[in-house]
């Protein structure tokens, strides 16, 4: 017999996506017309820290909110409950253990995770100290194994293709090469859909380091076939051959390594390389803020209805995941601490070498 859920708590953990509030209005529209209460906690496990840090969340309140993206009930990225202990109103505790103990305290039968590769991970660590939950893959990197898309991606990728586009008509106007960095950590896919939906020439990725000699030519061949602008993608994590990602800030305590500047550096030896003017563009956080596409609104949507149902039928410690056309649950211990990289032998490569797009390589 399926254990008897009736209140749910929902939480956003990690970077926000644009979709976060899609999910969270399925849930709260699902479960509440399966006669559940829904629990909405504040900036992820945090919500789980003080005894005041909830409100419960009526269909009236996620009205409007399909279209809107970042999270209503905050986010953050810091703070693995299993790594520190936390400051509470009631002194220093372990933060699992407070966690747990919130849990109940707040009468929850189950939770909905909504959060990428480090909070799924937390997600599954709890589940096996017993608390009912399901997870919602989430990230604009695509970078979660087990499902073919999180939501998110689509929104960057068309953010990206759009500024590409724009990149296009002024690069070719002044006959230069414009060098635009993406996110993505250590996944190419934002890049690569971006590059080759916008018509990039060149598209650098983490999986394939890159030598910028063999981008020169490139350049210098398109300059001799009449083409005297250049447009190349860059994702955050891209390296060249023997080399590492460009950081902003290493790792430190709570904080993961800070990718970025790649462009910078790309740019600068381009130029020296070809002698053609050449320009950097990132565009950083506005990858993740604006609405979301339909795409990731009904995957958001489908993926919050899902877990609700999950729970309801009393399958925990699950993940739900996106195999076209349905939407399945994947035990959430075959997706923690993996990281879905572009294949070698993904389509996508293949014609963007039968194109005659440089890969770097
Ligand atoms: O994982 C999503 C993401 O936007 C990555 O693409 C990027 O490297 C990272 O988060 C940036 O994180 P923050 O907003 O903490 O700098």
């Amino acid at each position: 017999m399926p254990a008897t859920i009736r209140r749910i708590g929902v939480l956003t953990g990690g970077g926000d996506a644009p979709g976060l509030n899609a999910v969270i209005r399925a849930v709260v529209k699902s479960g509440v017309n399966a006669n559940c209460e829904v629990i909405g906690l504040e900036d992820s496990f945090d919500g789980l820290i003080e005894p005041d840090r909830w409100r419960t969340l009526e269909p009236k309140d996620v009205t409007g909110i399909l279209r809107v993206g970042g999270t209503i009930l905050g986010t953050t990225n810091r703070g693995n409950p299993f790594l520190y202990p936390i400051e509470t109103s009631a002194g220093t505790r372990d933060y699992s253990a407070r966690c747990v103990e919130m849990f109940h305290h707040l009468d929850l039968d189950a939770l909905v995770v909504i959060g990428g590769d480090g909070t799924l991970a937390i997600a599954h660590r709890f589940a096996q100290m017993g608390l009912p939950l399901v997870g919602v893959p989430k990230t604009i990197d695509n970078d979660i194994v087990e499902t073919t898309n999180t939501f998110g991606f689509d929104t960057a990728v068309s953010f990206a293709t759009d500024a590409i586009d724009r990149l296009h008509v002024t690069a070719e106007a002044h006959h230069r090469v414009i060098v635009v960095e993406v996110m993505g950590r250590y996944a190419g896919w934002i890049a690569l859909y971006s590059g080759m939906a916008g018509g990039a020439d060149v598209i650098l990725i983490p999986e394939i380091p890159y030598d910028l000699d063999k981008v020169a030519q490139r350049i210098r061949d398109r300059d001799r076939m009449g083409a005297r602008f250049s447009i190349v993608v860059a994702a955050e994590g891209a390296r060249p051959v023997g080399g590492n990602p460009t950081v902003i800030k290493a790792a430190e305590g709570e904080f993961v390594e800070r990718l970025g500047g790649v462009a910078a550096v790309v740019a600068a030896q381009l130029e020296t390389l070809t002698g053609k003017e050449t320009r950097s563009v990132v565009l950083g956080h506005l990858q993740r803020g604006g609405t979301p596409t339909s795409f990731d609104r009904l995957l958001a949507t489908r993926f919050g209805a899902r877990a609700v149902e999950l729970l309801l039928e009393g399958t925990f410690d699950h993940m739900v995941a996106f195999h076209p056309p349905d939407i399945v649950a994947v035990p959430l211990e075959k997706v923690v601490g993996r990281t879905r990289t572009v294949p070698h032998d993904f389509d996508v490569l293949r014609a963007a070498r039968a194109m005659g797009i440089s890969l770097g390589e």
